[in-house]
């Protein structure tokens, strides 16, 4: 296999690069354009070897990031560092750094062999073949090699940019929307094959979506990116299990935020008073101890309540029920006139009609909560409507 002619490769002696590579940090790092600040004071640490995502909507300063960690933009303030080595003032291509952009910019008139050497060969590595095979192994086109770019489809010619990057062995990998350009269908593909890659390999990857199904599939780490700031740092499954602000909770997957209040504690749960009706929350799951909070539960965590069913219950009437199959979409209007959107898994129960009375219920610790001061719908209009729906998301 390829990798272990990639695996433990030394790093390439030819032009400044130490070894002094390992975890990418970003220490206050703030960039304003004129008045305008595209990102404001991030600090975050990428571990060597990890997969990374940065996660946000348009225009949150994903690749403004991006740039100043290649060293295409100078950060207003603030510090990038490799290791221990401050990059901050260091130019693009002296950095380990290495990026793929959703335009691939493959040299038309170079063959895929020469394309992926361009890189060794400017560095006057005098042995190229055997690199370039592995890595080209790697990401599957070595039956590819001599053909030219324009006879490749938008997925290969995305493996060659790939391959491109890689075979620098770059202590950083910054992939910036880089399927961003293929059909939804290849895009599964090869977010499954990025991240076949990026474990076989080792490098750190740090990639820029603003896609969370992409984000989630492909990253151990998570960076969800609002207006310049990261709202919430953590593996897809802190995220969606716990999200701590609303934007989160609405961005990555769907939430029902209930407003409701705190009325005393039991124990280590919190006693919660939603419109009248009594329900509780493990307080550790809750960004808030007192006074009104966001309760926030998944839409496939509501479920409709069997006679036996323990846990948090609420009842309400169908307004509209889609069965798609494996599950069905519901959605059940509160007494107080809020509809809840809930996931049941088919089980072969035939679904309930419109009218009918529903009461869900869900387990004390599927909840969370939210400060109430933020603005509940936070995070869900920024949802592209060109993307697939979220998990969880009612159609
Ligand atoms: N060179 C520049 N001059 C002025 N403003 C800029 C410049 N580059 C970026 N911006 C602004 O900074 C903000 C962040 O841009 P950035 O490209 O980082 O967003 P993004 O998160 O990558 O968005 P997208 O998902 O659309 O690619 C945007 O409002 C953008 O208009
Ligand atoms: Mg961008």
């Amino acid at each position: 296999m390829a990798t272990s002619a990639l695996q433990g490769a030394p790093m390439p002696t030819t032009d400044d690069r130490t070894t002094s590579d390992g975890d990418l940090r970003l220490v206050g790092i703030t960039k304003r354009f004129g008045r305008f600040t595209a990102v404001d004071d991030l600090d975050l640490t990428v571990p060597q070897g990890s997969f990374f995502a940065l996660l946000g909507p348009s225009g949150c300063g994903k690749t403004t990031t991006l740039r100043m960690v290649a060293g295409l933009e100078q950060p207003t303030q603030g510090q990038v560092l490799l290791g221990d080595r401050d990059v901050t003032g260091t130019k693009p291509y002296q950095r380990p750094v290495n990026t793929v952009f959703q335009s691939y910019a493959l040299f038309p008139h170079l063959d895929v062999f020469e394309n992926v050497a361009f890189g060794l060969r400017r560095r006057r590595k005098k042995e190229v073949k055997a690199d370039v095979d592995a890595v080209l192994e790697l990401v599957q086109l070595e039956h590819l090699a001599k053909s030219k770019p324009g006879l490749l489809s938008g997925g290969q010619q995305q493996r060659v940019a790939l391959a491109r990057a890689i075979v620098n062995r770059p202590s950083v990998l910054l992939l910036d929307e880089p399927l961003g350009a293929l059909d939804l269908k290849l895009r599964r593909q090869m977010q499954v094959e990025l991240k076949r890659i990026q474990t076989e390999v080792g490098l750190t990857f740090v990639h820029v979506t603003h896609d969370q199904e992409e984000a989630m599939t492909m990253a151990d780490t998570i960076a969800v990116m609002n207006g310049g700031r990261i709202e919430q740092m953590g593996s897809p499954t802190e995220l969606y299990e716990r999200p701590c602000t609303t934007f989160a909770a609405n961005f990555l997957g769907q939430s029902n935020l209930i407003q409701a209040t705190v009325t005393g504690t039991a124990g280590d749960d919190l006693l919660i008073d939603v419109h009248g009706q009594r329900v509780t929350l493990p307080r550790q799951r809750s960004t808030v101890t007192d006074g009104r909070l966001w309760l926030g539960v998944r839409p496939e965590k509501l479920r409709v309540a069997g006679p036996d069913d323990a846990g948090n219950r609420l009842t309400g009437i169908v307004t509209d029920a889609s069965f798609i199959g494996v599950a069905t979409y519901y959605l059940v209007r509160m007494p107080w006139g809020q509809e809840l959107t809930v996931v049941q898994q088919n089980d072969g129960t035939p679904p309930l009609p419109p009218g009918e009375p529903l009461t869900v219920t869900w387990l004390p610790d599927h909840g969370f909560g939210l400060d109430a001061t933020q603005d509940e719908h936070a995070g869900a209009e920024a949802i592209d409507p060109d993307a697939p729906a979220p998990a969880g998301a009612a159609r």
